[in-house]
């Protein structure tokens, strides 16, 4: 079989259709990005010589795992690696600095709580036997300036592993360990809560089945996620994972990143983490906005 079999008049004829290329509807952009999809996805074909039935058998995983896709997607390393194309592109225009963006995984619930952030705030809810976490720090713009009326949207798991909303013991009530805290004209935040356990990829599931099949775990470090929101500024989505933790330099999701790595400084039943924000000045209304993706309501 010639190696380049994908390129054959046949199989070119093909894919140019089933692309809707030789038709004059649809969408010209998702018509171009299909055909490169199936173009790739032919020479794979060829290229690993795939039988019928392992390409049916990798239908039926995809199938079976579409209700695990927002772990999935970072567990094989495609939600970061848009965190360094962003990155690329902003360096290329201009915008390196300030704290690193990094994935936002599929556990955000939009409606939590909005709260008054000129003193302290408690995000735990409900009872968790565990340490207490501080956490204090300043939200500044590019040039050192305090950003006015931001809003800090925090969330985080709790002591077993385990967010509100999506936690299958049932045991938490909705919004624990969700808030969106407003901040005043200082950029000054503080926030108390329940110390936060890594988790792992449900056992069993289409994600865990993947990660073993790659000789890979599906571990995160404990961490603690965030948007940062603010008039006239770029919205960043972030998160902090605790540089103490064993999972620190080996997070299934690659959600770790140099600069977000706080360690913890904890004293008996208590632990603080100092840790500012420095966003970008937003260059258009899109940037202010968070990306359009599918999250869960409140
Ligand atoms: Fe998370």
């Amino acid at each position: 079989m010639p190696s380049n079999f994908a390129s054959s008049d046949a199989a070119q004829k093909l894919l140019d259709r089933a692309s809707g290329l030789d038709v004059a509807g649809g969408n010209p952009r998702l018509k171009a990005i299909m055909r490169d999809l199936l173009q790739a996805s032919a020479e794979i074909i060829v290229k690993h010589d795939v039988s019928e039935s392992e390409f049916w058998q990798a239908a039926k995983f995809i199938a079976d795992g579409a209700g695990e896709i927002g772990l999935i997607i970072p567990g094989i390393g495609l939600e970061h690696f848009l965190d360094l194309y962003m990155d690329a592109k902003d360096a290329e225009a201009g915008l390196a600095g300030g704290t690193p963006r990094t994935i936002e995984g599929p556990l955000y619930v939009a409606g939590a709580p909005l709260v008054d952030g000129t003193t302290e705030v408690d995000l735990t809810s409900d009872p968790d036997e565990t340490d207490t976490l501080h956490m204090t720090g300043t939200i500044t713009g590019p040039d050192g300036e305090p950003v006015r009326d931001a809003v800090l949207h925090v969330w985080h798991a709790n002591s077993q592993g385990w967010y509100s909303h999506f936690d299958p013991t049932g045991e938490q009530t909705p919004f624990n360990n969700r808030r969106r805290i407003k901040l005043g004209a200082d950029g000054r935040y503080a926030f108390r809560s329940k110390m936060p356990h890594g988790y792992s990829v449900p056992p069993g599931g289409a994600t865990d089945v993947l990660m073993q099949a790659l000789g890979r775990h599906g571990n995160r470090p404990a961490h603690v996620h965030f948007f940062v929101e603010a008039p006239g500024y770029r919205t960043l989505t972030t998160q902090i994972n605790f540089g103490d933790d064993p999972f620190a330099a080996d997070d299934f999701a690659f959600g770790t990143r140099e600069g977000l790595l706080p360690v913890p400084s904890r004293q008996g039943d208590t632990a603080h983490i100092a840790f500012d924000f420095q966003i970008q000045r937003a260059r258009s209304d899109e940037d202010q906005q968070f990306s359009h993706r599918s999250r869960a309501e409140g």
